[in-house]
């Protein structure tokens, strides 16, 4: 019994004593915490073109899409169509149609880089993103931002894929586009890549005179 009282003695001597943040100072606290993380992850991300051999877990790519959608865009307007692929026969048959296209020595020259696997800069995973013809652009900018960050915040690289889908809009490669399934009048903007990453790239330098606060 004594032993209780100087316990809870000792517990309101602590309450009282100490810098115990309150409700609100709690809350901004861990936006602090929050927003390290969130701006940690923007600075530390790369583009990788090298990956582990296993696809992005399913239920991790479950939430990354989650996160594509949930970016804004105009009226709420959501003008996209996300299409996840980690079948390899899919990545590697578009890849050999690919190399196809080119002349021997073009392809050569495409191939030759050590670890080469796929023409989606080795991704294990690829996003395909699509937009109906001539609009959504932005909207679809935002969603792949999006869903960058969140792979990268749960260790899972990705690398913004335009060259690709040059050749995925060409003839040769219309039977993959059509597995895709996009809804009538939708075109192929982009690709996303995504794997467990296999490198560490540096950071790219970039040109903050491109910026100016007007007064
Ligand atoms: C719209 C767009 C298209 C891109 N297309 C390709 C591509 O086809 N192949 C590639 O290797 N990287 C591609 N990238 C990745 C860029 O090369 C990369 O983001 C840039 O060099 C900066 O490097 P970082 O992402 O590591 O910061 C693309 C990026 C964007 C935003």
């Amino acid at each position: 019994m004594k032993h209780n009282i100087v316990i809870l003695c000792l517990a309101a001597l602590m309450t009282a004593g100490c810098n115990c943040p309150s409700g609100n100072e709690q809350q901004s606290a861990s936006a602090r915490t929050d927003s390290a993380v969130v701006v940690s992850t923007i600075m530390a991300r790369r583009s990788v073109r090298k990956y582990k051999p296993e696809p992005v877990r399913r239920d991790q790519m479950q939430q990354i899409v989650e996160c594509g959608i949930n970016a804004p865009s105009g009226m709420n307007a959501q003008p996209w169509a996300v299409r996840v692929v980690d079948n390899p026969e899919f990545l590697n048959g578009c890849t050999e149609l690919w190399k196809k296209s080119m002349t021997p020595e073009q392809a050569e020259r495409s191939t030759s880089e050590p670890g080469f696997r796929n023409m989606f800069r080795n991704a294990t995973t690829v996003v395909f993103i699509a937009a109906p013809t001539g609009s959504g652009q932005l909207d679809c900018g935002l969603l792949g931002e999006n869903m960058i960050l969140a792979a990268w915040s749960m260790g899972i690289g990705s690398c913004c894929l335009g060259g690709p889908i040059r050749f995925m809009q060409s003839p040769e490669a219309a039977q993959y586009v059509e597995r895709l399934q996009l809804p009538d009048g939708y075109q192929l903007l982009y690709a996303i890549g995504m794997g467990y990453p296999d490198e560490q790239p540096d950071a790219k330098p970039r040109d903050a005179s491109k910026v100016k606060f007007i007064d």
